[in-house]
């Protein structure tokens, strides 16, 4: 099967360039959890070969696969042992030959993840590292030898000789970002697990190395990447410690780095073309708007990534810790896309995301998952759909999974909430699991790493076996099946949009213009191309709303799409109900 990859670009009234990767819908395909089809209880590559007519009929263009190498599995494959090969807990080389020839068969492009700011430890680079300071690998890692304890002023566990890390640096996952290994007597950066050593970029052959295992995918015919923490590549010479008198934290220090541009650079010269699909997961809080550009402007000076994806607005309601949550309201979300969209309005390219294996439920975090589930799940999706850039639904989003009830630290399986927690604990620093519940229960990652509910049978249809992690609860009435059978459901809906995306380049293309910036609970917005335009209102409550259009909008408007049954007529005052969303088109 081969694309058309469009690369002429032709020009829309507006000056944006057409290009397929922003007239797609992305799915998202987590595969532990996605579909188990032998039974030992992890979602599998066949599980997904199997599922590819799900994905059809709700009609999306690109798979996101997660990762499906070779993995001691300590962060579901984001610790990778061998980049070439399929790790058997998800199946053989064969099995994933199989699912890229299925979904091109059926028009779906597939895009991978890349994951190389680090590897696993297992990785044989790193094994090879671990012999000697002379290895041939040492330096594909960062190594550095640790501070004398007496000259720190930071509070540690006083490790070997008196030492403690190189730099003050905290990993992600909590606690140092340095390991020490006693055989060869210096530290190695880790900015996530342990398990998860930090390349270093700065040697040219780490650069070859990558370029070249890129290059050998993109022989085996898949679309593009999706590439992990990919502006951590860089790291700020010397390795300065954090400057808190400065607000300088260890993400300001890890992030953008000095040649962070020099390297994607070489990438995009070296790797890739224009008829690929390129996101760059971008941590940083916030991302600087001027980096961003440069990431994704295709101009000379700039990365030629086709999007990336920033956290602003999935950082609102978190505090510093794991543990921790912040008041957010509607008004700072609407802020927050406001300002992505207006960054990229003349060049560059916004992804929209509002849930992912990484995040809650976007239905239990944005929406109201309780009375109003099924309506706020389709408001949530009527506004990923409609703004402008390229959707990313994550599986079980189309079904309107919602968070997990978490009532344990047992029932958690990610790193990235035991690893911090279980520290806190033993040091005091949390006093028990019960004050921490409620906010691990809206903040961790396993929330969105349930299996996704096929059906009401046992484990949800999702495998035979005990599934590695729980099925939520409420899987007799939200899943695949049920939702496939209701006309009215979420999928349904789903279906409905990413339709109109297809079927209107003014969905695509037109420009965004937002018009109640301030208004508490209402989100209303204007796409406009040439004399295109729709109007789009979304009512954020559990409260009907009532607002008082502009009339040019609304005159000769008629609804395209909604989430409620269409009332009479349309004139200047919405009489909006809870969490309705309409779509008008306007003249
Ligand atoms: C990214 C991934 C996340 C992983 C981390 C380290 O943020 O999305 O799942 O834990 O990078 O690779």
């Amino acid at each position: 099967m081969t694309f058309e990859t469009d690369a002429a670009g032709e020009r829309l009234p507006n000056g944006e360039r057409r290009r397929w990767w922003k007239e797609a819908v992305v799915y998202q395909v987590y595969p532990r959890s996605f579909a188990d089809s032998d039974g030992d209880g992890v979602g599998d590559i066949r599980g997904i070969v199997d599922r590819v007519g799900h994905l059809d009929d709700l009609g999306v263009d690109v798979v996101w696969l997660n990762p499906v190498y070779e993995s001691p599995q300590a962060d579901n494959g984001y610790d990778i042992a061998d980049y070439r090969a399929i790790d058997e807990q998800y199946g053989t080389m064969a099995d994933w030959e199989e699912l890229l020839d299925t979904l091109h068969d059926h028009d779906i492009r597939l895009i991978m993840d890349l994951v190389v700011n680090h590897t696993s430890d297992e990785h044989d680079w790193f094994q090879n590292a671990l012999t000697s300071r002379d290895a041939d690998y040492r330096d594909y890692y960062v190594w550095r030898e640790g501070r004398d304890a007496a000259e720190v002023d930071e509070t540690y566990d006083v490790g070997p000789d008196g030492e403690v890390p190189p730099n003050d640096w905290e990993s992600f996952f909590g606690g140092p970002a340095w390991a020490y290994h006693e055989a060869t007597g210096e530290w190695y950066l880790h900015l996530f697990d342990r398990k998860q050593p930090d390349l270093n970029w700065e040697n040219p052959d780490v650069r070859d190395d990558v370029f070249e295992m890129m290059n050998w995918w993109i022989e085996k015919g898949i679309d593009g990447f999706r590439m992990d923490v990919i502006n951590l590549v860089s790291k700020p010479e010397g390795l300065p410690s954090t400057d808190p008198e400065a607000g300088i934290r260890t993400i300001d220090r890890v992030t953008n780095g000095p040649r962070v541009h020099e390297f994607l650079g070489e990438m995009r010269d070296r790797v890739l073309d224009r008829g690929f699909l390129t996101v760059g997961e971008m941590i940083g809080d916030p991302l600087p708007v001027e980096h961003a550009r440069r990431y994704v402007s295709p101009g000379p000076d700039g990365d030629g990534l086709s999007m990336l994806f920033h956290f602003e607005h999935v950082l609102l309601d978190r505090g510093e810790r794991i543990w921790e949550t912040a008041d957010w309201d509607l008004t700072d979300l609407k802020a927050v896309f406001d300002r992505w969209q207006a960054a990229f309005a003349d060049e560059g390219w916004n992804s929209l995301y509002l849930n992912n294996h990484d995040q809650p439920r976007m239905v239990s975090r944005f929406g109201n998952d309780g009375e109003y589930r099924r309506e706020s799940a389709k408001l949530l999706g009527t506004l990923l759909h409609t703004l402008r850039g390229t959707p990313y639904v994550y599986q079980g989003e189309e079904l309107g999974m919602t968070n997990y009830p978490f009532e344990s630290l047992d029932d958690f399986r990610d790193v990235g909430t035991l690893n911090p927690v279980r520290t806190a604990l033993d040091r005091g620093v949390v006093e028990s699991f019960d004050a921490v519940k409620e906010a691990l229960r809206a903040n961790s990652r396993d929330n969105a790493r349930t299996p996704v509910q096929w059906s009401d049978e046992e484990h949800a249809g999702f495998s035979d076996a005990e599934p590695w992690i729980s099925v939520n609860p409420n899987y007799g009435e939200v899943n695949a099946e049920a939702e496939r059978a209701d006309e009215d459901s979420v999928y349904h809906y789903y279906r409905r949009l990413v339709e109109f995306r297809h079927e209107n380049d003014v969905v695509v293309y037109g420009d965004y213009d937002p018009l109640t910036p301030d208004h508490e609970s209402l989100w209303a917005y204007t796409r406009t191309l040439g004399d295109e335009r729709l109007f789009v209102v979304l009512n954020f409550a559990d409260e009907a709303t009532t607002y008082d259009a502009p009339a040019e909008l609304v005159g000769d408007a008629t609804l395209a799409l909604g989430n409620y049954d269409a009332d009479d007529g349309v004139d200047e005052t919405l009489d909006l109900r809870p969490w309705e969303a309409r779509v008008y088109r306007a003249r």
